[in-house]
């Protein structure tokens, strides 16, 4: 929820992941699989909007790419 991110659209992107995963910021699901949280920013910008899941980083994410992302976690 950095200014760069923002800009280019990570408030939508959230949006998406709080219904996929049924969370709001700071939330966990019940099983324990997956958390939510915002941040500010990771430094890396130029890849605005950007998401982090574990280590791996995703960059100029969109609203369709967040059900691919979340596939590989929920396989
Ligand atoms: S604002 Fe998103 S990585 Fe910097």
């Amino acid at each position: 929820m950095g200014t760069a991110c923002y800009v280019k659209g990570a408030g939508d992107v959230f949006d998406k992941l709080c219904k996929k995963l049924g969370l709001q910021s700071g939330q966990c699901t019940p099983d324990g699989r997956f958390s939510l949280d915002a941040c500010r920013c990771i430094g890396a910008c130029g890849l605005a909007p950007v998401l982090t899941v574990n280590d791996e980083v995703y960059g100029k994410v969109t609203v369709d790419d967040i059900d691919t992302i979340l596939a590989k976690y929920t396989g």
